[in-house]
């Protein structure tokens, strides 16, 4: 399973870097504005330069035409460059025209099974499925991750299944169980991954005892 860091913070993206496990960066307008990005396409260039895997930025055009325009110029932003597409009808056009092209895209606000299938056909690099937003409303988040990863199994869709609007580690647990390809995470998630109280209070018994060996020893 591929870990990607789901942020537009330059220094989060560095410190999840430096961990030495990370495959890849998405982001979005609403992360961008977050940490009030004014060039996007420089600021996007600058994460391509950290990172060696794949970086998902996103079009903020909702038509066909301004889409594959805008797309291209993102596209052009470095080799590690991933177009990210909204899951409507021109995007599904315009993930089309990309895939012929050879621009590769990550297809994003999928929420259903039936959205996923159309992205696969399109030919989307990603597809990005944000379960933690359906279980916000009650529905339920990982059963669409299961339903996915069956069709295109099924198929043998080459896209890849991108779990995104992840909240906790148990997500990316069962991501993982359910054969997601990719799962996309907040910094506070991924180091989360690492976290264990019995892995800290084992260390420090550890660390103890030999303190205690050492001033015995003198
Ligand atoms: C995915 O690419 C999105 O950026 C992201 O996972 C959305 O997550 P949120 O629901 O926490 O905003």
């Amino acid at each position: 399973m591929k870990f990607f860091i789901d942020s537009a913070d330059l220094n989060e993206i560095k410190e999840a870097e430096a961990m030495g496990v990370l495959d890849g960066v998405t982001t979005n307008p609403s992360l961008c504005a977050k940490v009030g990005v004014r060039d996007f396409e420089g600021h996007v260039a600058k994460i391509c330069e950290m990172v060696a895997g794949d970086v998902s930025a996103e079009v903020v055009s909702t038509t066909y035409a301004e889409m594959l325009e805008e797309g291209r110029r993102i596209a052009a932003i470095a080799d590690n460059v991933v177009v990210k597409i909204p899951l409507i009808k021109d995007g599904i056009k315009a993930i089309k025209t990309f895939t012929e092209e050879g621009i590769r895209t990550n297809c994003t606000l999928c929420f259903s099974p039936t959205q996923a299938l159309i992205a696969a056909k399109a030919g989307a690099t990603y597809i990005s499925p944000f379960l933690g937003r359906l279980d916000d409303i009650s529905h339920d988040g990982l059963a669409l991750i299961e339903d996915i990863v069956t069709i295109y199994t099924n198929y043998s869709f080459q896209t890849e299944v991108l779990a995104a609007s992840i909240r906790h580690p148990m997500h990316v647990v069962e991501c993982a169980r359910l054969g997601a390809d990719v799962a996309t995470m907040p910094l506070s998630v991924l180091e989360g991954l690492l976290k264990h109280p019995l892995t800290d209070s084992g260390l420090d018994k550890f660390l103890s005892d030999w303190d205690k060996l050492q001033a015995s020893l003198k």
